[in-house]
């Protein structure tokens, strides 16, 4: 009650719209760093996976030359980096990079007309600069998340890792379907798989090693979290 009483105050301090006719937005307290990791939070908490994989880290793992799944795991975490040039990440024409080995290496998130196994839209990490317009989104969103500039979401989702015969929660793309009825697009969450936001926690950049093909030049810095896991959701909104 005090806490809330204190930001009313500084709320009213800085805003001349009358309190009483809206609810105060009140967002977490994000940071700026070049490199980040990203953490699921599961948007729709009644459905999530069995054990949780909220708080969980995006990493990858190996299922071909140049080629890894992107799947979800309790440690670790791979470190990403928005990648172009201001006008670029202005127009959300940039890309997500990792650094691995000599090379740089990509966020893939397949087109609604592509899909892999059973069906679902992958989400790789591969060689090269991933697809353009995966970024993180920037003001007036008032929270930093993985975006992807298509209606739907990303997924958690349990399933089978051929590469390594056993099961893995992987990541996905779950676009929207189109309701000719209410002519609204509604949520597609494929069976075994829970709608997730990734969010970038703040992490440290590591300088490239010595003849690296990759390069930081174009790195930008991002809206980011510093521990995501002690971010209390229940005290933000609307
Ligand atoms: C994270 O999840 C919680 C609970 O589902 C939700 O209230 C909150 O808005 C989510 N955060 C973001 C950035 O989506
Ligand atoms: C990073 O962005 C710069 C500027 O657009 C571009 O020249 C470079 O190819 C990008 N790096 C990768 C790996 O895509
Ligand atoms: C493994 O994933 C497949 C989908 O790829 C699913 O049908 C199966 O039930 C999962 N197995 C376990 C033990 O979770």
């Amino acid at each position: 009650m005090l806490s809330k009483t204190l930001s009313l105050t500084l709320a009213s301090a800085v805003s001349a719209v009358p309190l009483s006719s809206r609810q105060v937005p009140n967002y977490p307290v994000s940071s700026t760093s070049l490199g980040f990791k990203l953490v699921a939070n599961v948007t729709g908490p009644a459905k999530d996976l069995t054990p949780s994989v909220n708080g969980r880290y995006f990493s990858t793992i190996h299922t071909g030359a140049g080629m890894n799944d992107a799947v979800l795991e309790v440690d670790g975490g791979r470190v990403f980096y928005l990648n172009g040039t201001a006008s670029e990440i202005r127009y959300n024409e940039g890309h997500v990079l990792t650094d691995g080995g000599l090379y740089s290496w990509g966020i893939y998130v397949q087109g609604e007309d592509e899909t892999g196994r059973e069906g679902k839209h992958e989400v790789t990490v591969n060689v090269g600069s991933g697809t353009q317009g995966v970024g993180i989104t920037r003001h007036p969103e008032p929270y930093a998340y993985l975006s992807w500039p298509a209606v739907g979401a990303f997924a958690a989702c349990n399933q089978f890792e051929p590469y390594y015969q056993k099961n893995y929660t992987t990541i996905r793309f779950a676009y929207d379907e189109w309701n000719d009825e209410t002519a609204l697009p509604e949520r597609d969450i494929p069976e075994g798989c829970v709608a997730i936001r990734l969010i970038p926690e703040c992490a440290t950049l590591e300088e490239l090693p010595e003849g690296s093909q990759a390069s930081h030049e174009f790195s930008q810095p991002t809206r980011c979290y510093d521990d995501v896991s002690a971010i209390d959701w229940t005290q933000y909104g609307p």
